[in-house]
């Protein structure tokens, strides 16, 4: 009863910290945080059940200086991206495809990624001078080329009925870019894994003035 009355206080705080109630206020944030809520409410799919192995979570924490930004609307991309990644993971578990030993030698892996569990990898770190990435990577199916293009799209989804909205990743693209000034890539390949790369500007001074550059931009794409 206290490990479970610890854990569930745990998650309470976490769930206060990741929903925050700061509206769309820009704050000095510490992005490590943001993750960790985020790891923490979903842990539960992370772990083994049944034949069900456990998703290994690797984390390459850089050095990050606060980051100005809305945590909350951050936290919100951290949580589409990962539950978008454990998906895919869980798709090929229920397929069996990461049964004992027959991925020992698929030659899937990428530096610290593993190839015989499903695994997902976050890093972050500074990059240039004035933005920061938080990479997120699973070593899943990928994504087939031809549906590379529709991801960001409003509704797009692959998921059955009842369970995918497709409203994920275009909230997230919306959030970034828009809200934050700057960039959601995806870099898949089929058989190859998936990695979303998001770039946020240090300082919101950066934004606003990247935000000037680009608006021309964005009228005409
Ligand atoms: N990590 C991933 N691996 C494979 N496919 C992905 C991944 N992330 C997103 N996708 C694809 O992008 C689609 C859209 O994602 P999203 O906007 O979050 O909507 P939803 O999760 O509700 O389907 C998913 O249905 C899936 O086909
Ligand atoms: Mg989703």
């Amino acid at each position: 009863m206290q490990v479970g009355t610890d854990r569930i206080r745990q998650i309470v705080l976490s769930m206060r910290n990741f929903s925050r109630s700061d509206g769309t206020h820009i704050k000095l944030v510490d992005i490590h945080e943001g993750l960790e809520s985020t790891l923490l409410i979903l842990q539960h799919r992370f772990k083994a059940s049944g034949k069900h192995p456990a998703i290994q979570v690797i984390k390459e924490y850089g050095n990050l200086p606060p980051i100005e930004c809305c945590s909350g609307q951050l936290n919100q991309v951290f949580m589409n991206i990962i539950s978008n990644a454990i998906d895919a993971l869980d798709e090929e578990i229920n397929r069996g495809l990461w049964a004992k030993g027959s991925r020992e030698n698929a030659g899937r892996s990428s530096g610290s990624m593993p190839v015989s569990v499903p695994a997902i990898r976050i890093r972050t770190e500074v990059t240039g001078s004035d933005f920061i990435a938080i990479r997120i990577a699973d070593n899943g199916q990928g994504i087939p080329n031809e549906i590379r293009h529709q991801l960001f799209d409003p509704f797009f989804t692959t998921k059955p009925v009842g369970k995918g909205t497709g409203l994920g990743l275009s909230i997230s693209h919306h959030l970034v870019v828009e809200k934050h000034g700057g960039r959601l890539d995806c870099i898949s390949e089929i058989g190859g894994g998936t990695e979303f790369a998001i770039e946020i500007p240090i300082s919101s001074r950066q934004r606003a003035q990247d935000n000037k550059n680009s608006s021309s931009d964005a009228r005409t794409a």
